[in-house]
């Protein structure tokens, strides 16, 4: 059928319009877009998104989501552990791990001019978020004795910049035949009147489809063949904006591992039930996660006998996903996974070619998330973690989850490694360090290389001092 029919029978009569006064190599362009378009699924999804919320049925059979503890608190548990970690070293130095991050998100809080992996955000140094994970794994793999695989995930909106940025910078020391870009899915946005919106004169307004795009996205890229080709077993998945996630983690791979899991989690206990955190659930039989905004807050309230929250475990959205599973759920070239619905200020262009910025929202776009993946597993396993040592998400420019916030829990992180170590820290009353200390990655990947790299160095840091220390 004619794309002009097609606008016609699914009622998109601005488009019609638009096209009928676009240059002919606009109006190409944006053909081409309305030609990779799914009309009947994404009539549905205007029906089902659009022109009303769905909202989140919660589930009756809802119950907390059980955990490994961490640290281990029994001896039995002690010894799974070092276990795992064993067993997670021993598929780094066999190549069976890659790590996956996704950058692919438009960072509209942070307000970045840039994809947000070049935001500078060490304390002393200034290195980009993507220069410190680049040296994270540079000196994992060189720990593992064997160069780590790094999947690297865009949209269309940040690809050429972040290619632009690794190759400007010699791709911080890695092997760029270790390195791998890709870009996720896109899709239209929608005016609250079901119309999609020209975003350009020769395009749609589109964003990326979220980050459970992932999961397609490997698959569409060539990515998980070539992993299979390379023995990658495990993917270890983290977000550009935590900079204090470690890339892989020998426990973490391990445990998963050990446990036949197909995508595993770990899990923060919240500070308070209103934590803007996903909180991990099971019903029928199945982990779930539902977003804070939709817990009703009976059940976010709840607490145990002993004052803890019932729904304790909240997700910081770092994950180990076994490669077959992706490779199972991507099957038929789909990603059967729901959509959430957020609303947006999009700038459009009007019927008089102008471009619009709205003050108010006025759109909708469409995102999948990546742990809508954990019910579709046959086996899950969610892993406490020490939030200091695990999360620091970078979502706005000041205040919670900040830049500035994740850089104190950076160096927050780095002080105690230096204390480990033996070096001294002036602290300020309130226990906070009273320096502004940093340990390059790229030396001190984790408190062994700190003890390691502090051996025999008599280092010491004044109140109020700022120092760098590692290559
Ligand atoms: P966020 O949910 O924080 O979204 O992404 P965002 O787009 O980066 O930021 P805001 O909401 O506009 O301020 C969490 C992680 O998921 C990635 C982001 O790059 C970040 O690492 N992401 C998000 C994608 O890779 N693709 C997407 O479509 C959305």
């Amino acid at each position: 059928m004619a794309i002009s029919d097609t606008l016609k029978q699914y009622g998109q009569l601005s488009l019609i319009a638009a096209l009928e006064k676009a240059a002919p190599a606009d109006k190409a362009a944006i053909e081409k877009q309305l030609d990779a378009i799914n009309w009947a699924e994404l009539d549905r999804l205007i029906k089902e998104y659009v022109f009303q919320k769905p909202e989140t049925a919660i589930p009756d059979d809802l119950t907390p989501a059980p955990f490994f503890p961490f640290p281990a608190n029994t001896d039995e548990l002690k010894a799974r552990y070092a276990e795992a970690e064993k067993v997670g070293n021993e598929l780094l130095a066999q190549g069976k791990v890659a790590a996956l991050i996704v950058a692919g998100g438009q960072g509209t809080r942070l307000g970045f001019d840039g994809p947000k992996g070049t935001y500078p955000i060490t304390p002393v140094l200034k290195k980009t978020l993507f220069q410190y994970f680049a040296e994270s794994l540079a000196r994992a793999g060189e720990k593992a004795g064997k160069p780590i695989n790094w999947y690297i995930m865009t949209s269309e909106l940040n690809d050429k910049p972040t290619r632009d940025f690794f190759a400007a910078n010699n791709y911080f020391g890695l092997n760029p035949e270790n390195i791998m870009f890709f870009t996720q899915g896109m899709m239209p946005a929608i005016a609250y009147n079901g119309q999609l919106l020209l975003g350009g004169k020769d395009t749609l307004a589109l964003a990326p489809n979220g980050h459970g795009g992932t999961l397609l996205a490997l698959r569409k890229s060539g990515a998980l063949d070539q992993m299979k080709a390379n023995g990658v077993e495990y993917i270890s998945y983290f977000q550009v904006d935590n900079p204090l996630v470690p890339v892989v983690d020998p426990l973490f791979i391990g445990l998963h591992h050990l446990e036949g899991s197909e995508i595993s989690a770990r899990m923060l206990p919240k500070t308070n039930p209103y934590e803007k955190l996903g909180n991990f659930c099971i019903t029928g039989g199945r982990l779930q996660i539902i977003e804070y905004s939709d817990m009703p807050a009976e059940l976010a309230e709840r607490r145990k006998a002993d004052g803890t929250l019932d729904f304790l475990a909240g997700s910081p959205a770092i994950h180990v996903i076994s490669r077959e599973f992706i490779e199972r759920l991507t099957c038929d070239g789909q990603l059967h996974m729901p959509w959430h619905r957020a609303d947006k200020k999009v700038a459009y262009i009007n019927e008089n070619g102008d471009l619009v910025k709205p003050d108010e929202t006025n759109a909708v776009k469409l995102e999948s998330f990546i742990f809508d993946a954990l019910p579709l597993a046959e086996k899950t396993m969610v892993l406490e973690g020490c939030r200091e040592e695990l999360f620091a998400p970078t979502k706005n420019a000041t205040g919670v989850d900040s830049a500035e916030s994740c850089r104190a829990m950076l160096v927050a992180r780095d002080a105690r490694r230096m204390e480990l170590a033996g070096i001294k820290i002036p602290r300020k009353a309130d226990g906070s360090p009273d320096c502004i200390v940093e340990l390059s990655p790229r030396s001190v990947f984790d408190d062994a290389d700190a003890i390691e790299f502090f051996k025999n160095n008599s280092v010491t840091i004044a109140p109020g001092e700022v120092k760098a220390f590692g290559k």
